[in-house]
Order: structure tokens, then sequence, then C-alpha cells
């Protein structure tokens, strides 16, 4: 076959790798199911440690650091970005979308299926406090909630100590059950997992709640989302990768390394990002 200018263009795009990027190592809870789900695709991660957590830092400079990340992944020639994080997204995603026009994939707590699965229509989401009192977060609760009652948890403290692998400290559990218990007082039987980072706390959260009580992420619906995406876009890469993901953070690599490595699947080589 002969391979036209187009057909290289075309390629070549599809062959681009995806940006995505969080706060922290939070992210990497909807990088690993994107690997699973879309293999073919190459990642470029970005921790913002050095600003985590997003949560804690007004509207305006979560804009700013989710611009400088983002035009950091566009000079690293990715052909989508992912913004793995709700509080970015809540906060900054509109203004991205203006800027830009590629495909731009967000993260927003799953209330809508929570309230399909929900019995006791009793919903309980566990946030941080920039998405707590965030609008759009506010105004995505009302019109998904159907009648169901929605007990919005502020975590405060949480994912500065998974940055830190701190799960299983006493610190985290004890945290983790001033937040949980006033939710079973409450009688829910859903809670969204509405920050990135919370996948990472699942079996310290089933220790402390009754068996029956449903966990909510939402993994899985970005990675379709992205696909449809790439595929709407004429994106999607159709041969394996040939060159290994990539994994920066804006703070100390040494501090990091482990974390990372932990919460991948494999050990990975992290960068300084500049
Ligand atoms: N993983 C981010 C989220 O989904 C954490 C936010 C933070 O840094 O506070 O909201």
């Amino acid at each position: 076959m002969i391979i036209t200018s187009r057909h290289k263009n075309t390629l070549t795009n599809n062959n681009k790798p995806i940006g995505i990027f969080d706060s922290g190592v939070g992210g990497l809870s909807i990088a690993k199911r994107i690997t699973e789900h879309l293999p073919n695709e190459q990642l470029i991660y970005i921790a913002d440690s050095a600003y985590a957590p997003y949560g804690d830092i007004s509207n305006v400079q979560i804009v700013e650091r989710v611009n400088f990340i983002t035009d950091v992944l566009l000079k690293k020639n990715c052909k989508a970005i992912v913004v793995a994080c709700n509080t970015a997204t809540v906060n900054a995603i509109d203004q991205l979308r203006d800027r830009l026009s590629i495909p731009i994939i967000g993260v927003e707590p799953a209330i809508k299926p929570a309230e399909k699965i929900s019995k006791t229509k009793n919903i309980g989401i566990l946030v941080t406090q920039a998405t707590a009192t965030n609008k759009r977060f506010l105004a995505l609760v009302n019109k998904y909630k159907n009648g169901s009652k929605v007990f919005i948890q502020p975590c405060l403290g949480l994912v500065e100590l998974i940055e830190h692998g701190q799960q299983e400290s006493s610190e985290f559990k004890h945290l983790l059950k001033s937040y949980l218990f006033p939710l079973i007082e409450s009688n829910v039987d859903t809670i969204v997992l509405g920050c990135t980072h919370y996948p990472f706390m699942i079996k310290a959260i089933k220790d402390i709640m009754p068996d029956s009580i449903k966990l909510i992420e939402t993994a899985t619906p970005v990675s379709e989302q992205l696909e449809r995406q790439l595929i709407k876009y004429k994106l999607l890469s159709n041969t394996p990768m040939n060159s290994p993901h990539q994994f920066y953070t804006s703070h100390d690599i040494s501090a990091q390394n482990e974390i990372f490595s932990q919460l991948w699947i494999s050990p990975i080589k992290l960068e300084l990002l500049l």
C-alpha cells in the first residue's frame, strides 16, 4: 500500500501519547484501568505533588496548575488529556475545553450510578474540600440525586496520607472512621469515591463499613469515555505501543519513587517535571 502524507499524519496522530495528570498519585487508579482497557495507548502521567492536595488550594490556583500541566503535556505531543482528578475537573475543565480542541476527559463523582444502585436512597459521597464546596459539583448532585438523600463528606487529610503510603497507619484509620461513622448513622448503603486517591483506601473502608455497602468509583466509565472520544476524533491507536509509559512528578523523586511503584502494576522510572 502506498502511504500518502494524509495517511502518514493519521498514523502519527494515532500513535501519539495520552496525557494524564492528578495532584499526585491518585490518578494512577485511573491510569491503571486505561492501560487494561486500551493496551495500545502510551500514557504520560504527571503527578503535581508539589502542589498537592488541590483540595486545599483556591480555584484560581487550581486553574493555574491545570493550565501549566496541560501545556507541558501538549509540548510532549499528547493527542488527548485525561484530567484524572475530581477536584481539578470540577474547578478547571470548562476553561480547558474552551482553550483546546483535542479531547479532554474529566472525572466527576459517579452520583447517577449510585442513585440507581441505592436501595435505602441514602448516598454518601467522599470528596476533597475543594470539591465539596464547588458549584459545578453541587449542581451535579442536584441533577442526579433523583430524590435520594445525599451526604457530602469532605475528607481533609486523607489525600496527604495516601500520598505518603500511610493507609495502614492508625492516624489514617482514625481519620477515616471519623468520616465514615456519620454515613453509617445516616443509613447510607452506597458510597461514591469522589476523589481518585480514594480507590487506594478501599481495603481500609471495607475494614470499617458493613460488607453490604457498595463503593462506586469512576475508573471504568472514564476509560470507556476516553475510548469513545479517541474513536470520535479518529485518534485510537491500533498498533501496540512502541514507547513505554512515562511518569513525572513536580515533587522530590526519591521521596515518591516507592509509592509510585507500590501503586502501579510494576516498578517505574519516575522523572522530575522541570
Ligand atoms: N485525586 C484528586 C481528586 O480526585 C485529589 C485532590 C487533592 O489533591 O486534594 O480530587
